[in-house]
């Protein structure tokens, strides 16, 4: 089986999560493609060339454990905007994307440039305010000091960066089904796309 399952949207808007439950309900591999250009942007933080991090990129750098601080996810959507740090990144995702036994890829472009062919695209998005709340508290949690309006503006900048590059722009793709989860909790959110995946491609749910 070849089912691609491609899941698109702005920072903090429940991707992650989404992404994981349907790998899980469905049994599929999962990608979160935004630790490849965090992994990508933190090495640029201790001097790497952006083209060379992207280029020489290891297993390993997707597994440091300080890829999802603030700074980090600033750096990775700055070298996310260069096209020719994208073109280094695309033949894993793409490989990924079309494994034996099916994926669930989620980022900013899976369903528009990495897999427009995806059985299945979603498109999550939630308000800035609410994204920002969602991101706050996953920060503090993480004993990180940051304050509300912080997050917000950092939030905002690099949604803004995302959206205006020339190159892979963050965007709907033409045949997502699009989830604002603003006022919708997790476990409803991941029960409509089950349901939604279901109907598509006949698939039940295995977990
Ligand atoms: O999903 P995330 O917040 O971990 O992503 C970090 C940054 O990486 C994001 O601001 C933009 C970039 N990114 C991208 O350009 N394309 C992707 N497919 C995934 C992430």
């Amino acid at each position: 089986m070849r089912l691609t399952i491609a899941i698109d949207g702005p920072a903090a808007a429940g991707k992650g999560t989404l992404s994981r439950e349907l790998a899980r309900a469905f049994d599929l591999a999962h990608l979160d493609t935004g630790l490849i250009y965090r992994a990508t942007g933190r090495r640029t933080l201790d001097g790497t060339g952006a083209l060379e991090a992207a280029q020489t990129l290891t297993a390993a750098d997707l597994e440091a454990d300080d890829l999802r601080t603030p700074d980090v996810a600033r750096a990775a959507s700055v070298v996310a905007a260069i096209p020719e740090v994208r073109a280094a990144l695309v033949d894993f995702q793409r490989a990924f994307a079309r494994r034996q036994g099916g994926a669930v890829l989620d980022g900013r472009d899976i369903g528009t440039v990495i897999c427009p062919e995806a059985e299945m695209k979603f498109f999550v998005t939630a308000s800035d305010e609410v994204r920002a709340e969602r991101r706050f508290v996953e920060l503090k949690e993480g004993g990180h000091d940051v304050t509300f309006d912080t997050v917000l503006a950092d939030l905002r900048e690099r949604d803004a960066r995302d959206s205006a590059r020339a190159t892979a722009p963050l965007k709907p793709a033409e045949d997502a089904e699009v989830l604002d989860t603003s006022e919708m909790d997790i476990d409803a959110v991941v029960a409509t796309a089950i349901a939604m995946v279901t109907a598509r491609t006949g698939l039940k749910p295995v977990a």
